[in-house]
C-alpha cells in the first residue's frame, strides 16, 4: 500500500506497484490502448520482419514515465514469438556485463535495454557494434599484453527505453532503425485503459466515474490505474463498491487530487509561485525550497504537467505562473501573467476546466 503522501500522481512507479502493474499490462498489441501512430508503426515493422524471416530493426521507445514503454518492449517479444531478456543501463555498468548478456542471445531474442541513455560508455561503444554487425570485441587482459578476441552474437532486436531521448548520443540514437515516440494519452483513450483494468480487477466502474478518473490521471495509463485502486479502495469500504462519478469525486478529495489532476504538491507549487514570487520568473531550486522538496522532484514530476497543463511556463530567466494558474488558485490574474486564455486539457471535455 502506498501513503496519500502525494504519490498518487507521480508518474514514476511506486515501491510495490509492479505487481499489481504486470497484472494490468497488456500482452498483446491489438490489447494496447491508444498510441494509433506508434501501435500503426510497429505493425508494419513487425509484419515486414515476420514476412522476411528475419529480426526487425532495433526500436527505440522514447516518452515520459507510465506511457507504456515497457509493456510494448513486451509486447513486441510477444508479437515475434520470441524471448525476451531484460536489463538496464545503470545494470550495465562495465562492458562485461553487457558482452555477458550478448553472448547468452539466441537468434531472433529480443534484448530490452530499459533507461538506456543510463548505459555506461564503454558498454554503449560495445552495443554500437552489436547492433549493427551482430559482433563484439572482447577485450582479454590489461596493458600491453591485452588482446581483442572477436565474438560472433546472434541476430537480435534491440528495443531500448529512455525517458530522456534528448541525452542519447547521436550514434546510439543513430542505429535504431524505428523510433517510437509516446504521447500522453486523452482522456478517452484513458477511459478505455480503465474500463480494461476495471474488468481486470472485477470492479463495478461505472461511465461517469471512468470519466471522472480519467479526467484527473495527467494524460498517464499508469496514473489512471493507480487511481482506480485507490477510488476501488474507498468504494469498498465507504460506498457500495460501484464507482459513480459521485465517488470517485469523494474519494479522489480524499487523496488530494484535484479536478485537474494536480495534487497538494502541484498546488503548493503554484501557491509558492503567485504567493510569495509574485507569479515569478523565479528559479526551480528556489521554487523547490519554497515547498521543502528537491529541484529533482519540482523539475521531473510536477513541472512537465504544470507546464502541459497550460499553468506553469518555463522562460529564460525562471519559472512564470500563467493566468490560468492565478485563475485555478481562485485569484484574478495580473495583466502582464503569461496566457491570458484558460487552458483546454488535451482538447478535452469543458466539465474539467477550473471554475
Ligand atoms: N496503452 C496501454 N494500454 C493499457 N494499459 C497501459 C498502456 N500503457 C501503459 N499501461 C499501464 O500502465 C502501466 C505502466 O506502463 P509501463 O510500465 O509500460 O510504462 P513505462 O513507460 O515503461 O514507464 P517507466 O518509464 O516508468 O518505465 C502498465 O502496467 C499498464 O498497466
Ligand atoms: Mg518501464
Amino acid at each position: 500500500m502506498d501513503e496519500a503522501d502525494g504519490s498518487e500522481l507521480s508518474p514514476f512507479a511506486v515501491p510495490g506497484e509492479r505487481d499489481d502493474e504486470s497484472s494490468l499490462r497488456p500482452r498483446r498489441l491489438a490489447e494496447f490502448v491508444g498510441q494509433p501512430r506508434v501501435r500503426e508503426q510497429l505493425e508494419l515493422v513487425l509484419q515486414g520482419a515476420r514476412g522476411r524471416g528475419a529480426a526487425p530493426d532495433h526500436v527505440l521507445l522514447s516518452g515520459p514515465p507510465g506511457l507504456g514503454k515497457t509493456s510494448l518492449a513486451m509486447i513486441i517479444a510477444a508479437e515475434l514469438g520470441s524471448a525476451l531478456r531484460i536489463t538496464s543501463g545503470p545494470a550495465l555498468e562495465r562492458a562485461g556485463d553487457l558482452a555477458a548478456m550478448l553472448s547468452n542471445l539466441v537468434e531472433g531474442d529480443v534484448l530490452f535495454i530499459d533507461e538506456i541513455h543510463r548505459i555506461a560508455r564503454p558498454a554503449e561503444e560495445m552495443l554500437y557494434l552489436a547492433m549493427e554487425d551482430f559482433r563484439v570485441d572482447v577485450v582479454v587482459g590489461k596493458g600491453p599484453g591485452a588482446t581483442s578476441i572477436p565474438l560472433e552474437i546472434a541476430p537480435f532486436t534491440l528495443v531500448g527505453a529512455t525517458t530522456r531521448s534528448g541525452s542519447l548520443t547521436g550514434p546510439l540514437r543513430d542505429r535504431f532503425g524505428f523510433t517510437a515516440h509516446m504521447e500522453f494519452y486523452t482522456p478517452e483513450e484513458l477511459e478505455q485503459v480503465l474500463r480494461r483494468s476495471a474488468r481486470i480487477l472485477d470492479v463495478d466502474l461505472r461511465p461517469d466515474g471512468a470519466e471522472e478518473i480519467a479526467g484527473r490521471s495527467r494524460g498517464t495509463p499508469r496514473i489512471a490505474n493507480r487511481l482506480l485502486r485507490r477510488v476501488r479502495d474507498f468504494a469498498e469500504v465507504r460506498a457500495d463498491g460501484s464507482i459513480t462519478r459521485e465517488v470517485a469525486c469523494a474519494a479522489l478529495r480524499v487523496y488530494d487530487v484535484d479536478e485537474l489532476g494536480l495534487d497538494r504538491l502541484d498546488r503548493a507549487v503554484l501557491g509558492a509561485l503567485v504567493h510569495s514570487f509574485g507569479g515569478g520568473p523565479v528559479g526551480v531550486s528556489t521554487l523547490a525550497v519554497a515547498v521543502g522538496e528537491e529541484p529533482s522532484t519540482v523539475e521531473e514530476v510536477c513541472e512537465p504537467y504544470l507546464v502541459r497543463a497550460g499553468m506553469l511556463a518555463r522562460t529564460p530567466r525562471g519559472r512564470v505562473a500563467t493566468a490560468a494558474a492565478w485563475v485555478h488558485l481562485g485569484l484574478s490574474a495580473p495583466a502582464n501573467a503569461p496566457g491570458g486564455i484558460p487552458p483546454t486539457l488535451f482538447d478535452s471535455d469543458p466539465a474539467h476546466t477550473a471554475e
